[in-house]
């Protein structure tokens, strides 16, 4: 008779132990925004709520803001960095392609040796990781998963576009995700739509413009290097009319009721996107919801999790508290889950 082959044995009930974050020390206030732009601090907040940003500096990058998050992370969560299993950072901003920035984020945190990877959902990739890391420990291939979202967009906006300049800003966070004796990860909302890839993407792709640069080396002629570009009315509007549903989705699936909710994080792109959400699910008088972009920017993947973490440090939201998530961009992709509050650290 052939050999059978084990089975992995999983974990049915997954939570956040903890979580951490790491801000750059530059705050950019939108006065040094402005200019370039021919506005003002007034549109900016009120068409977006924005009111300062971090930009991370020279020695600031996707691994290291990664790290500091993490180490954070792993003391709130009271574990060993050694029981970690998989390392799942999400990022669209690590300017080395390769080698992928998860292995060296590893190996920063003295966990050489474990599986780590890197993952692209654009804004979404915090909640798709969650997800992995979640059904990863459910299903028996880790126990310990460290999930981050970490970016540093700066350089990769133009500081003369208007439609993109004072929106986005660096930054990372991180959980640590394991076993519970409760269930802490409510089953995932997501999905994707390509056919709207062209609403968030860059102004060209890296070979394109290496291309460019050589042809150009001939003629003298100036190469325009790629830049982040968004048609920003048309995600506000996608996200706007859409995303209830994944909202709701999320809630049902969850076996809960709007009224349950007790905090609502969502991707932090728009105050004003945050706004329209809250409005149309009617949630509890008493339901906190993040507001981070005012103080932080839209900082893609690490929005979440950095709007989690404040929440929890300005006291507006309790470990253990029942949190709706929805990440949504680039992909387009979207995905959200309801969860338990992790701890902070002490
Ligand atoms: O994280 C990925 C997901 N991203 C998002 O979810 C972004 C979603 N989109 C947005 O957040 C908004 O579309 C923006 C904040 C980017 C822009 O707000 P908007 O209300 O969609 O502005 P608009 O582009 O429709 O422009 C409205 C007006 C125009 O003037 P008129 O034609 O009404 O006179 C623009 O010329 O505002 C003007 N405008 C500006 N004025 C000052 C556009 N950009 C600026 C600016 N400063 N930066």
């Amino acid at each position: 008779m052939p050999a059978s082959i084990g089975s992995p044995s999983g974990i049915s009930h997954v939570a956040m132990m903890g979580i951490g974050a790491y801000r750059p020390v530059r705050v950019v206030p939108n006065a040094e925004i402005i200019e370039a732009i021919d506005s003002s601090d007034e549109w900016i907040q009120t068409r977006s709520g924005i009111r300062s940003r971090r930009f991370a500096g020279e020695g600031e990058t996707v691994i290291t803001m990664a790290t500091a998050a993490s180490e954070q992370a792993i003391r709130s969560a009271g574990i060993d960095a050694a029981q970690i299993d998989c390392v799942i950072n999400a990022t669209s901003t690590n300017f080395q392609q390769t080698p992928p920035a998860a292995p060296q984020i590893a190996s920063a945190l003295g966990i050489t040796g474990t599986a780590a990877f890197d993952l692209g959902a654009g804004c979404s990739g915090f909640c798709y990781a969650l997800q992995v890391a979640a059904d990863m420990i459910r299903g028996g291939s880790a126990r310990h998963v460290l999930v981050i979202g970490a970016e540093k967009l700066s350089p990769t906006v133009n500081p003369r576009d208007r439609g993109t300049a004072f929106i986005f800003g660096d930054g990372a966070g991180a959980v640590i995700v394991g076993p519970s004796d409760e269930e802490g990860i409510g089953p995932v909302t997501w999905g994707s739509d390509g056919e709207l890839g062209r609403a968030i993407g860059q102004t060209k792709n890296t070979l394109d413009y290496i291309n460019e640069v050589e042809a150009n080396e001939l003629t003298g002629a100036k190469t325009e290097r790629p830049y982040l570009a968004m048609e920003g009315t048309m995600v506000f509007r996608w996200a706007a009319s859409t995303l209830e549903k994944a909202l709701r989705d999320a809630v049902d699936k969850a076996g809960l009721s709007m009224q349950d909710i007790e905090a609502l994080i969502p991707h932090q792109a728009n105050g004003r996107i945050t706004d329209v959400m809250a409005k149309h699910l009617k949630l509890s008088e008493n339901c906190a919801i993040a507001r981070d972009i005012e103080e932080t920017g839209n900082t893609s993947a690490a929005s979440i999790p950095l709007a989690m973490e404040q929440l929890l440090s300005s006291g507006a939201a309790k470990p253990g508290a029942t949190a709706l998530l929805l990440a949504f961009g680039a992909g387009l992709t979207w995905a959200g889950q309801v969860v338990k509050l992790p701890k902070i650290v002490a």
